[in-house]
């Protein structure tokens, strides 16, 4: 794996253009941080935790100082070199290793992927297969021009694994829980069109239901088909879009099925759907 922590993650600022008060907050976090460090070291069990809220402050600072680069590494997995990496058995066990090393998987979806940041799916207690395939599909395949999935990060990120790191990976956070997210839904009207589509669909046009594939409580259903509630509304939405669209500068064409059904959507029934299926249970 040849993860570029700095650039991917300077990168990736940008593109959340965090506004001021999401700054304050960094700010404030940051100093917790580096006063925390020094407990941290001796309060080793509490790390997980605190690195889950520390994951934005670490992705902060432009050019960061040294000694945080530094305490960007988790100290509940040990640092490897690819080398090492590739040597260690296929399995939960390493996809646990490399999601901890510096600047991957844990600083943007936490160690177990339960993420907490909306922009950056929760993994955790997703499908395998289906995680597998994604991080197939934000490869650049051989002689193709880009992904089928296209996400900047993801690509990046995605481009160093191997396939036995990709299996370790998708092992280690299907099986690690997921804590979900509440329903995000403020308006009735919004409320009731998501729940006729979800499970009923919109027949004059052809738009099947989507508990059909993706289940009556949004579990999904093993291998085929993936989990939607207790996502983040905002990622579905986006999402659907990049289904509908793949010409989108983040576009998704890694799926018939999905790009047929969303392109019969409105972008008001794909907003009322996604709020509702991230609540589903
Ligand atoms: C710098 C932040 C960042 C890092 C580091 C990162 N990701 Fe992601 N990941 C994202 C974002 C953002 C998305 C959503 C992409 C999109 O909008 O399509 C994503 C999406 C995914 C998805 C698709 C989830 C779904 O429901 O379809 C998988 C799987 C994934 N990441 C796995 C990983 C793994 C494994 C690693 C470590 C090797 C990793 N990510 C590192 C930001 C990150
Ligand atoms: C015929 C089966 C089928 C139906 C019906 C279906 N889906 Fe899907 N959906 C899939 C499959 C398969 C995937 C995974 C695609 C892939 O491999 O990338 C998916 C993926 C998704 C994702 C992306 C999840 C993620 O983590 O990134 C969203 C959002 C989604 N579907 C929403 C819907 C909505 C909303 C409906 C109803 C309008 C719907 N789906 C109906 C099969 C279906």
């Amino acid at each position: 794996m040849q993860f570029k922590p700095q650039k991917m993650l300077i990168c990736y600022i940008k593109k959340l253009k965090i506004h001021s008060r999401k700054k304050k907050t960094m700010k404030r976090m940051h100093s917790y941080w580096l006063s925390s460090a020094v407990v941290a070291t001796i309060a080793f069990a509490g790390f997980a935790i605190a690195q889950q809220k520390m994951s934005m402050p670490d992705a902060t600072p432009v050019a960061p100082a040294p000694d945080a680069a530094v305490a960007v590494a988790p100290a509940s997995a040990p640092q490897l070199d690819n080398a090492a990496i590739q040597a260690l058995p296929i399995g939960a066990e390493r996809g646990r290793i490399i999601a901890m090393q510096p600047g991957a998987c844990f600083t943007c979806h936490s160690g177990t992927g339960d993420s907490v940041i909306p922009a950056n799916p929760k993994l955790a207690g997703q499908h395998e297969a289906y995680l597998e395939k994604q991080l197939h599909d934000f490869k650049v395949a051989e002689g193709a021009e880009k992904a089928m999935r296209v996400n900047t990060t993801m690509n990046g990120m995605a481009a160093g694994l191997s396939d036995g790191d990709i299996k370790s990976l998708a092992a280690w956070f299907a099986s690690q829980k997921q804590t979900p997210v509440p329903a995000q839904i403020d308006a009735r009207e919004m409320s009731d069109l998501g729940k006729k589509i979800f499970f009923g669909g919109v027949a004059s046009k052809g738009l099947p239901a989507c508990a059909a594939c993706h289940g009556p409580t949004g579990a999904g259903i093993a291998a085929k088909y993936p989990r939607v509630s207790g996502q983040f509304a905002s990622y579905l939405e986006k999402q659907l879009k990049g289904f509908r669209d793949d010409k989108l500068p983040e576009g998704r064409a890694n799926n018939e099925a999905m790009m047929q059904i969303s392109k019969r959507m409105t972008d008001t029934e794909i907003k009322a759907v996604a709020d509702y299926m991230a609540g589903v249970r």
